[in-house]
């Protein structure tokens, strides 16, 4: 007897529908799976006929063939075990479900040799996916059920058992619908706060000016200066994420496998903080089972790049192009991965390697040339994308010891947000989000200046000997907080503070 069960396949992060063909016949008894199965679901055929048999059936000793179509793209990973049960049940004439209508139901979860159901990677997008293609129910594992009730036009079950599920098929007890997820941006209650922060008024307003703008941003300073503190409070001040915002980032931890049981849906910016030593493949993704990278798991939320000098040639050089195009591809034999990557980059290092270099109290002991070393390794490919470098110097005494709290995160991602909205109404008709991304051309339309800032970048271009780059840059920052200010021209004030952001180029300049 033949029979067909509806699954979905992942790709990268795209699901995309597989159907699981069962035929079992006489001849020599065997089970095999067909349809370029990987490891993963080879071994599927072990725990399906533990928990075949351990949910108590015979398991049929025929010629039994299971078909993964569409037989040109590889299946990966444990989702189909319960497809392949469910086919294998009803093709074995085990099991009649008279009025169950299978054409409309997606199936997925892997089988615990018990037959318990267990979660798996990626239901997210799974979920997403299989309402897209016109199924109208989704059953997936228990544990897996809050993050797939985030998708929406799909009725969502959460099976815990093999025998749960039959007896909901044969309308014996029925399992409960999912209630919907409903999105609401909220922050983390224990997201660290600006409030916390004392001091450092220019690294605040660089900070928020970044957020404002969507600008990359380099904090440098001694040691406990409080550069840590700043990028770890940055997605406080993000503007709010949007449901489509939300559900790309969730996609990703899902196939990463990384999304919390009780998360349906990542309410509040990703910011991740990879170790100076983590690989090129870990930072950018990639690997024999593809996997997301910390830059893809900070996609529309933070990459924090601390200590940026200890992270390895290598790994900065993987990073550049990713950072320009918003999303890293991952050539596999099978054809190419994309997975996005539109992130705001925050580093953060010391001035020289003892640290001290510049400090008001304390002597630096490197040479010139250690320091000097030790800047290149930054510079080049990766400074080139950040817009604003920012000093961020000790904190004196009087700051630390003010009890008066500093303005809150809620208050800058007010004026933030207000900010945006300037830019999404002025990009409305182009694809560029924020002024960072702007491009040349954008920057010529959308950049006038006055005729005193006209003056100004005029000798700032001569004395500071900056590069065309480095031009460009200075007016998409100048740009951003011309906005701050709600003025359509940009004034030589704004361009002013600007030109103070560019602390590095002004370093290489002198040496
Ligand atoms: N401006 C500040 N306001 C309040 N506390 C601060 C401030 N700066 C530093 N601190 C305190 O010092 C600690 C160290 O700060 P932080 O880790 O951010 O320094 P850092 O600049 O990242 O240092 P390192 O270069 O060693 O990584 C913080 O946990 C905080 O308690
Ligand atoms: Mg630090
Ligand atoms: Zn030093």
């Amino acid at each position: 007897m033949f029979n067909e069960i509806h699954s979905m396949g992942l790709y990268g992060l795209n699901a995309y529908p597989i159907s699981i063909e069962c035929d079992i016949c006489t001849g020599v008894p065997c089970f095999e799976i067909v349809g370029l199965p990987d490891t993963a679901v080879k071994e599927s055929r072990n725990r399906v006929r533990s928990a075949f048999k351990n949910t108590g059936f015979e398991f049929p000793s025929s010629h039994i063939t299971v078909n993964l179509a569409p037989g040109n793209i590889r299946k990966e990973g444990p989702l189909y075990d319960l497809p392949i049960l469910i086919a294998l049940l009803i093709s074995s004439g085990q099991f009649v479900p008279e009025h169950f209508n299978f054409n409309e139901c997606i199936f997925t979860g892997e089988l615990s040799l018990t037959g318990e159901v267990r979660p798996v990677n990626g239901i997210l997008p799974i979920a997403i996916e299989a309402g897209n293609n016109g199924f109208k129910k989704i059953f997936v594992p228990y544990n897996n059920c809050k993050e797939a009730s985030a998708a929406e036009n799909i009725e969502v079950y959460g099976v815990q058992t093999v025998s749960q599920l039959l007896d909901h098929m044969m309308g014996i007890t029925l399992i409960d619908k999912a209630p919907k997820f409903e999105f609401k941006q909220s922050l983390q209650i224990d997201m660290p706060d600006f409030c916390n922060v004392r001091g450092q008024l220019e690294a605040r307003r660089a900070m928020e000016i970044a957020a404002a703008g969507g600008h990359n941003i380099l904090l440098i300073g001694p040691p406990g200066s409080g550069k840590s503190m700043l990028a770890n409070r940055l997605p406080s001040i993000l503007p709010d994420m949007t449901f489509h915002e939300a559900i790309e980032a969730t996609k990703i931890h899902s196939i990463a496998g990384i999304l919390p049981k009780d998360t349906p849906l990542l309410t509040s910016r990703p910011f991740r903080a990879p170790h100076h030593t983590a690989s090129p493949g870990a930072l950018a993704g990639g690997g024999i089972v593809p996997r997301p990278g910390e830059i893809s798991l900070a996609h529309n939320g933070v990459l924090f790049l601390d200590e940026l000098p200890e992270f390895s040639r290598n790994s900065l050089e993987v990073l550049r192009q990713p950072i320009e195009d918003g999303c890293v591809k991952i050539s596999r034999v099978s054809g190419t991965l994309n997975y996005p990557c539109s992130i705001m980059l925050v580093c953060a290092m010391n001035p020289c390697p003892c640290g001290y270099y510049g400090h008001p109290t304390r002597r630096c002991k490197c040479s010139s040339r250690t320091i000097t070393n030790y800047l290149s390794r930054v510079s080049g490919p990766l400074l080139d994308r950040i817009d604003i470098h920012v000093e961020v110097p000790p904190v004196d005494y009087e700051a630390i010891s003010d009890s008066t709290p500093s303005e809150s995160s809620a208050q800058i991602r007010k004026r933030v947000n207000k900010v945006r909205q300037i830019q999404a109404e002025r990009f409305h008709d182009t694809n560029i989000p924020y002024n960072a991304r702007m491009t040349a051309d954008n920057i010529r339309k959308y950049c006038p200046l006055t005729d005193d800032a006209k003056t100004l970048m005029k000798n700032a271009f001569e004395t500071l000997g900056l590069s065309a780059r480095a031009y460009d840059r200075l007016l998409k920052v100048s740009r951003t907080i011309a906005d701050m200010d709600n003025e359509d021209v940009i004034g030589s004030a704004h361009l002013l503070e600007a030109i103070q952001y560019r602390g590095l180029d002004r370093k290489y300049w002198m040496d």
